[in-house]
């Protein structure tokens, strides 16, 4: 497209809020111009953003694109699709996909996947199994976004919860350690309990918290961050989902800390009594938890103690999501409304708009070290989002979904806000319901 000037948008970044314009050469940002300052006479092409506001694109650092292996449930094209529709302009996906990705060959893959169909930019996530240690002190920091483990079992069979291989992947990973906490012995001990109560029949899904309980999250995270302060590691904790975690992570910028924490759009848009309308809709790990839990999370948005909301987009369907508390599919689809759940949160007053941007594209690029993206900045990659606060409230529905499980959990809720366009690179890959599949995004580079 040339030169692109998006005019008199409401800017939000790196802590203020302003009327001005952008200036985008090829897959840059060229110049930021404030209102009142002059414009560049001759441009290409021309977008009004008068009423909206600008943000840089979001860097989701948490979904389950599932390619290879489960694409009955998702591709890299259907949901980077739903990601650009989201606003999300680069994805860091999990490697609990067929075959796993904890081989050098099956991350390659994945890359070959993604340059062919993944609309947006992105990253994946090498997964640490007892085995492959040797292959993760030697990845390259510079290319992969970090290493996955699962602290807690869940979708996929990764467990590695042994502390000896932990305190060695912790000393010698390369890369920053993505990790889900729960602690498998509570778990366990939990669903025995449950199995002898109930004579061996299936606990109910409202059983899921209790047995996934707040004490297994507690005990696992506190587990992984003692190990992460023993060896120094740069530990990155997901989806935290209760309020005692909170308890324990420092309330300061990223950049003053090893330890850094992630909040999901799931545990800060439903609670426990949705299980009753939902049922196993909203059954994920770390579970759904009591409403206090929510209100905690919610609170903290204003906090440094939560430092990145990522979406853990984990679509199943719905044929998959049958069953209580042991047979259910385990995760729901997020996209496309991550953003949207939290401008809604923006407008019952739990984050700022500023505070929106530094959680989920400031921060994302600080912790993970990602050049040039996750900000507004002259020399920086054209990755943006333009949302707009509507007059008429819009209900989600099911038939809105393109994604390919083809259900959401928000069916029903509803959003005044809604992300009108997603720039990746420079392109317009989203306009008001309309994708374009003409570019596809690049993989991420890491300064480390
Ligand atoms: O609920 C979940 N779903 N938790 C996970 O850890 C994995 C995810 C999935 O892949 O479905
Ligand atoms: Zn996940």
């Amino acid at each position: 497209m040339g030169r692109i000037l998006i005019k008199n948008a409401r800017i939000v970044n790196e802590k203020s809020v302003f009327v001005g314009s952008l200036l985008i050469c090829g897959d840059t940002i060229v110049d930021i111009i404030p209102k009142g300052k002059s414009l560049p006479p001759t441009v290409d092409y021309t977008v009004d953003a008068r009423y909206m506001y600008l943000f840089p694109g979001i860097i989701d650092d948490h979904v389950h694109f599932r390619e290879p292996g489960l694409t009955h449930k998702a591709t890299m094209a259907s949901e980077s699709a739903a990601a650009a529709a989201d606003g999300i302009t680069t994805i860091f996906d999990m490697p609990n996909t067929i075959p796993p990705t904890t081989s050098i060959n099956h991350l390659q893959d994945k890359y070959d996947i993604a340059a062919e169909n993944c609309l947006v930019n992105h990253s994946f996530y090498f997964g640490a199994t007892g085995n492959n240690l040797h292959l993760i002190e030697n990845l390259d920091p510079g290319s992969v976004c970090g290493v996955k483990v699962f602290m807690g079992s869940s979708t996929g069979d990764m467990l590695l919860d042994d502390k000896e291989l932990l305190i060695r992947l912790f000393k010698t990973s390369p890369v920053p350690i993505a990790a889900h906490c729960e602690d498998s012995s509570i778990i366990n001990a939990n669903l025995a309990k449950y199995k002898t109560l109930l004579q061996g029949e299936e606990p109910d899904i409202t059983c899921h918290p209790l047995i996934r309980s707040a004490e297994a999250c507690y005990r696992s995270s506190a587990l992984a961050i003692e190990l992460a302060h023993q060896t120094d590691a740069r530990l990155h904790i997901l989806h935290v989902s209760t309020a005692k975690e909170l308890e324990l992570f420092q309330d300061s910028p990223p950049d003053d800390k090893l330890i850094t924490a992630e909040v999901s759009p799931a545990h800060l848009m439903f609670h426990q009594d949705y299980y009753k309308t939902l049922g196993s809709r909203i059954k994920c790990n770390p579970a759904i938890k009591s409403k206090d839990d929510r209100e905690a999370l919610r609170n903290s948005l204003k906090s440094n103690k939560i430092d990145v909301v990522g979406t853990d987009h984990a679509p199943h369907l719905l044929n998959e999501k049958i069953g209580g508390s042991i047979s259910a599919a385990s995760g729901m689809p997020i996209l496309p409304y991550s953003l949207p759940s939290l401008l809604e949160l923006h407008s019952l007053g739990y984050i700022s708009l500023t505070e929106i941007v530094q959680k989920m594209c400031h921060n994302p690029a600080i912790i993970f070290n990602i050049e040039k993206r996750g900000f507004i900045r002259k020399g920086y990659k054209a990755d943006l989002v333009l949302v707009q606060e509507k007059e008429e409230v819009k209900t989600v529905s099911s038939s809105d979904i393109t994604n390919l499980c083809g259900w959401t959990p928000f069916e029903g809720m509803k959003f005044k806000w809604s992300v009108q366009q997603t720039w990746v690179n420079g392109n317009r890959i989203y306009n008001d319901g309309e994708i374009s599949k003409k570019h596809k995004g690049e993989k991420i580079t890491f300064v480390r």
